[in-house]
């Protein structure tokens, strides 16, 4: 499915609006090019779960894990922006922390997938003329996704 957001809020409230539905071990892997607005999308996660933030980006960390305020999932905040492969994202030993965790990859395509069969694509892509929105197009991978219904949720 995809939607047009019109504004950073908008980016931030499909976040949020989405982490109603997660639950431990789901795997998001985000794309879209530099300033699409993936830790946007990233914050509003971390809202909608109630973890601890800030969530920002990395500068040096590639991997930050915020704990859940409300007993629920913690986020696992991943930038793989400066990663080169998978075998770099393995060697970050993700794996303990995403089983309990709901795990967000940037730049995460070729990359995260590895990290689970079932998960959540989601690519942000500029707009307009002058890319002023954004667009969000989400691909469900896997039997964890089939019965979902996003637009319900997003629209
Ligand atoms: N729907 C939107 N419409 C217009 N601007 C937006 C929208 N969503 C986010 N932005 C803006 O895009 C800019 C970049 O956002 P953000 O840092 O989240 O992108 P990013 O994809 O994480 O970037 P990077 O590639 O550096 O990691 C911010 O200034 C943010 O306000
Ligand atoms: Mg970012």
């Amino acid at each position: 499915m995809s939607l047009v957001l019109a504004d950073e809020a908008a980016t931030e409230a499909a976040g949020a609006a989405l982490a109603q539905l997660l639950r431990a071990g789901d795997l998001l892997i985000l794309t879209g090019p530099l300033g699409a607005g993936k830790t946007t999308f990233t914050r509003g996660l971390g809202r909608g779960l109630g973890v601890r933030g800030p969530i920002a980006s990395p500068t040096f960390v590639i991997a930050r894990l915020h704990p859940s305020q409300v007993g629920g999932p913690d986020l696992l905040h991943v930038d793989a922006y400066r990663l080169e492969s998978a075998a770099d994202v393995d060697d970050l030993d993700l794996d303990s922390d995403a089983a309990e965790s709901v795990t967000v990859v940037e730049w995460g395509k070729g990359r995260a997938e590895q990290l689970a069969a079932e998960r959540l694509e989601v690519e942000l892509t500029p707009i307009g003329r002058n890319g002023e929105a954004r667009s969000i197009s989400l691909t469900q991978v896997g039997s964890r996704w089939a019965q979902v219904n996003l637009e319900e949720h997003l629209a």
